[in-house]
C-alpha cells in the first residue's frame, strides 16, 4: 500500500472495504459502528425515517438461507438511507439451474452494485465471494463461521441497557458448536473487555472453545452464576447430521432457560436471543416475553440501526 493510500485509510473512521467478520476489527472500528448506530436509533423512532446519505447507491441482498430479521433489516437500512435495494430470491434465481456462487456473484457485480449482503450455508463462502466483486460485501451469516452484524447489534443492545460492556460477565448458552452468532459474539465481547462464558452439552461445544477467549461450562447453574447477560441460542437442527441431543424435552430440562436456572444469575441479569426462538426448547415462553428482562425485540430494533451504520461507514462516511 502506498503512503498516500495508507494516509487515506488511516483518516477514515472505518478503514475496511468489506465486513466479513469480527476478526480484523479494532475497538475503534467497533465504536465507529456503535456510535453511528446510536444516532440511527433515535432517527428510526421519528415519523420520517428517510435520509439521502446513500442516494444513488445500490444494495443487493443475496440470501441462500432463510432469514427474517437480517434480510428485512438490511432492506430497511438501505431504504431508509435512500439506496435502491434488490432482494434476490435465491429459490427463483439461476442458482437453481446450476449457476455457481462465484458466477452468480460475478453476474451481480456486472450490474455495478455498491453493496452485497450475503447469507450462505458454507463457512467461508462470503470471503470467496468478496474476492470476486468490486463492491463492499457484508457477511449476513456464513455457515457456522461468523455473523458480525448480529454481534454488533448485540453489543449495542447491551450498551443501551448496561451503559458499558467492559467487566460484564456474559454467558452464551446452548448450541455453541453450530452457532455463528456465538463465534462472532465471543470475539467481539472479548475485544470490548467482557468476561465471556459458554455453557452447553459436550456434544454441542466446539473443540478448543477456550481459544475464543471463553470459559467453558457444562452445567447451566454453575455457568450462569452471577452473570450480567444471558444469551440463549437456538438448536440449529438444520446443521446437525446426527442426533446431538436425546430429545427436546430433555434438552429443555438441562439447558433451557427457566426461572429456576435464571435465579443463579445476578438479580438484574438480562436475557438475549438472536432469534428465531424455539419456545419451550431453549427458553421458557414466560421469560422470552418478560419485557422487564428479555431484550429479544430490542435486539431486532438495534439490528436496523447497526446495519444503517455499517452501510454508511462502508460507503465512506457522510457524503
Ligand atoms: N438473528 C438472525 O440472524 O435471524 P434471521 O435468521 O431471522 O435473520
Amino acid at each position: 500500500m502506498s503512503i498516500l493510500m495508507k494516509a487515506a485509510s488511516a483518516a477514515k473512521p472505518f478503514p475496511h472495504r468489506h465486513l466479513l467478520g469480527i476478526d480484523g476489527l479494532s475497538r475503534s472500528d467497533v465504536y465507529a459502528v456503535l456510535d453511528l448506530a446510536g444516532i440511527y436509533i433515535a432517527k428510526n423512532r421519528q415519523p420520517d425515517k428517510k435520509h439521502a446519505i446513500l442516494k444513488g447507491r445500490t444494495l443487493i441482498n443475496l440470501f441462500f438461507e432463510n432469514s427474517t430479521r437480517t434480510r428485512t433489516s438490511f432492506e430497511l437500512a438501505g431504504k431508509r438511507l435512500g439506496a435502491d435495494v434488490i432482494n434476490m430470491s435465491v429459490s427463483n434465481s439461476s442458482t437453481k439451474k446450476g449457476e455457481t456462487l462465484i458466477d452468480t456473484a460475478m453476474t451481480l457485480n456486472a450490474m455495478h452494485p455498491d453493496f452485497i449482503s450475503v447469507r450462505h450455508p458454507e463457512s467461508g463462502a462470503v470471503h470467496l465471494l468478496a474476492q470476486k466483486v468490486n463492491c463492499s460485501v457484508i457477511n449476513g451469516g456464513d455457515g457456522c463461521h461468523e455473523h458480525p452484524t448480529q454481534a454488533l447489534l448485540d453489543a449495542l443492545t447491551i450498551l443501551q441497557h448496561k451503559k458499558k460492556i467492559e467487566g460484564l460477565t456474559v454467558a452464551i448458552c446452548g448450541d455453541i458448536l453450530h452457532s455463528r452468532v456465538a463465534r462472532s459474539n465471543m470475539k467481539l465481547l472479548n475485544l470490548l473487555g467482557a468476561r465471556v462464558r459458554v455453557i452447553g452439552p459436550t456434544t454441542l461445544m466446539p473443540p478448543h472453545a477456550e481459544s475464543f477467549g471463553a470459559k467453558v461450562f457444562h452445567d447451566m447453574r454453575k455457568g450462569l452464576k452471577d452473570c450480567d447477560i444471558i444469551m440463549m441460542l437456538r438448536l440449529q437442527m438444520e446443521r446437525m447430521e446426527r442426533n446431538f441431543v436425546p430429545s427436546m424435552r430433555e434438552y429443555f430440562h438441562f439447558w433451557g432457560l427457566d426461572e429456576e436456572k435464571l435465579s443463579y444469575a445476578k438479580p438484574d441479569a438480562l436475557i438475549m436471543h438472536p432469534g428465531p426462538i424455539n419456545r419451550g426448547v431453549e427458553i421458557d415462553s414466560r421469560l422470552a416475553d418478560d419485557l422487564g428482562r428479555s431484550l429479544i425485540l430490542q435486539q431486532v430494533e438495534m439490528g436496523v440501526a447497526v446495519r444503517q451504520a455499517v452501510l454508511e461507514l462502508l460507503a465512506g462516511g457522510r457524503t
